[in-house]
This record gives structure tokens, sequence and C-alpha cells, in this order.
């Protein structure tokens, strides 16, 4: 289905944003699955439905080859995702692709765990699929460091390290895996850069020309030993982005 129209889900997110000037640049025609309507624009159809209310799913996924799979939230994504592939599979979609978290299947947090489940669901479906696990976004360390400064005592958690990510460089990726064959499960793409938690909100603290005292805190528990750990790192493997935090704190702060 090479003139078919490429469904994402999650177009009209941080990443759908990066992801859907460049399928139209690539030539296809792109429609969106969106929990609110809105007009078509830019060669871009918005279709009404909500993945985990399991509602508009089949008519969004009609006469679709290639489906990406960006939408998420904080909760939920292997419900969304279940729904979503039953829907692809009697739509006999061609190819799945989905984005997941690095550490997925090593860190005991809920989002994690449901990435995990909707990995699963993708690979389990039968349908032909491509699987990304990316790095948190430069876009997230940004509120995680906005959120923290607006405090008058940093908090420094002592062994957390962070490889954030442009999220532009995860859509270009999404966006050449989307075009080609399915290959699976694929290298984690990962930020060029390990920063330590704190070091990572000092640059921000920098870049926005604010001081604040840090205070070294401790996480407890497992969600503590797995951070420290590195369970949310690809420290080997890994393809790695090119532009760093400091640049995009260059481009968005100060
Ligand atoms: N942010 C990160 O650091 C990071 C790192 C690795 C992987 N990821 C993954 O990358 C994906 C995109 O992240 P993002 O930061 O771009 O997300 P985002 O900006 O928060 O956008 C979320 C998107 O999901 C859609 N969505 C949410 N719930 C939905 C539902 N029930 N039905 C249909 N659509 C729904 C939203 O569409 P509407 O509001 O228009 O309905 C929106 O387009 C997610 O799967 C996330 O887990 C993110």
């Amino acid at each position: 289905m090479v003139n078919s129209p490429l469904l994402v889900t999650g177009g009209t997110g941080t990443l759908g944003g990066h992801v859907l000037p460049l399928l139209r640049a690539a030539g296809r025609d792109v429609r969106v699955l969106t929990r609110t309507a809105r007009p078509a624009a830019d060669g871009v159809t918005y279709v009404t439905g909500d993945l985990l209310g399991d509602e508009g799913i089949d008519a969004a996924v009609a006469g679709v080859g290639t489906v990406l799979h960006l939408a998420g939230g904080a909760k939920g994504d292997d419900v969304a995702t279940r729904n979503l592939v039953r829907a692809a599979r009697r739509a006999g979609v061609e190819h799945l692709v989905y984005i997941s978290v690095i550490g997925a299947d090593r860190l005991p947090l809920g989002y994690f765990r449901s990435k995990l489940g909707a990995e699963q669901a993708v690979a389990d479906s039968g349908l032909p699929y491509t699987t990304l696990r990316a790095a948190q976004f430069h876009d997230l360390a940004l509120k995680v460091a906005t959120g923290m400064a607006k405090l008058p005592v940093v908090p420094a958690p002592g062994g957390i390290r962070w490889q954030p990510v442009d999220s532009r460089e995860v859509a270009a990726r999404l966006v050449e895996l989307a075009l080609d064959e399915p290959a699976g499960p694929v290298p984690d793409l990962a930020g060029p850069t390990v920063y330590p938690m704190a070091e990572m909100v000092r640059g921000y603290l920098r870049a926005s020309g604010r001081r604040r005292p840090m205070l070294p805190v401790r996480v407890p528990g497992k969600v503590g030993r797995a951070y420290r750990a590195g369970d949310n790192l690809t420290l080997i493997g890994a393809q790695t982005g090119r532009r760093t935090w400091e640049d995009f704190l260059a481009e968005r702060v100060g």
C-alpha cells in the first residue's frame, strides 16, 4: 500500500509535531488519530478517536499500510496499544512502528511497565513491526529542570544519570524506520552525553542565569536502586544523537 496514507497516533504531540513535516516532505499522505477534532491542514487529515477508550480506531486505520504509534501518556499505554493492535490486525496493516523508552524492561515504575506491555502487544500482534526505544527527550528534561529550579533548594539525587536525546532526532529516526521494511526491535536511541541529574539541572540553571543551592538527596527503595544501577540508560550498543543538552538549552532558554 505504497500510496496509502500513514496513520500517526500521537501526531499532535511533541514527537508527532516533528514527525509530520518529515513524512510530508517524503511525499506521504498523513492521517492523525487525535482525541480532539481539528480540520485538515498541510496535507494532514485528522480522525477523532481515543485509544484508551477504544473509540474511532477502526476508522483511523482503515486503508492504512503503516502506522506510527506515538500516542502515549503517564499510564495505560499497554491498554491503548492492545486496542490499536486489534484494530490494525482487522484492517490488515502492513507495518506497525512503535516508540518505547529505554529501561522499559527494567525500571519498576508504572510508566515503564506500561511501555513494556505495549511493546509486548506490538511484538505479539503477528503484524510486521518495528520498535525503537529512546531515552528521555530534551523537552522532558527541560520540564523536569524547570520544575526543580522553582524550588528554593534544588534536590540533587545522587547516582541518577540521564542521557537526554533531541526529539527531532528521534522523529527523523522513526520516519526512516517507518519508510523502511519492518525490522522488529532496533538499537536504542540515546543522547550523545550521560549527565548526573544534578549536572543536567545545573546546565539549565546556568543557561537561565539562575543560582540555587543544591541539596544531595537519595532516592529510596527499588526505584532508587534501579536508577543508580543505570537501568534507565543504554551505555553500550545504542545509537546516539548529535544534539546535546547544551545545544538545546542554547536554543530554548535564556
Ligand atoms: N517524552 C519523552 O521523554 C519520551 C521518551 C521516550 C519515549 N517517549 C514516548 O514517545 C511518545 C510521544 O511522546 P511525546 O512526549 O511526544 O508525547 P506528548 O507530547 O505528551 O503527546 C502525547 C500524544 O498522545 C496522544 N494521546 C494521548 N492519549 C491518547 C489517547 N487515549 N488516544 C489517542 N491519542 C492519545 C495525544 O493526542 P491528543 O491529545 O491530540 O489526543 C498526543 O498527541 C510516547 O509514547 C512516549 O511514551 C517519550
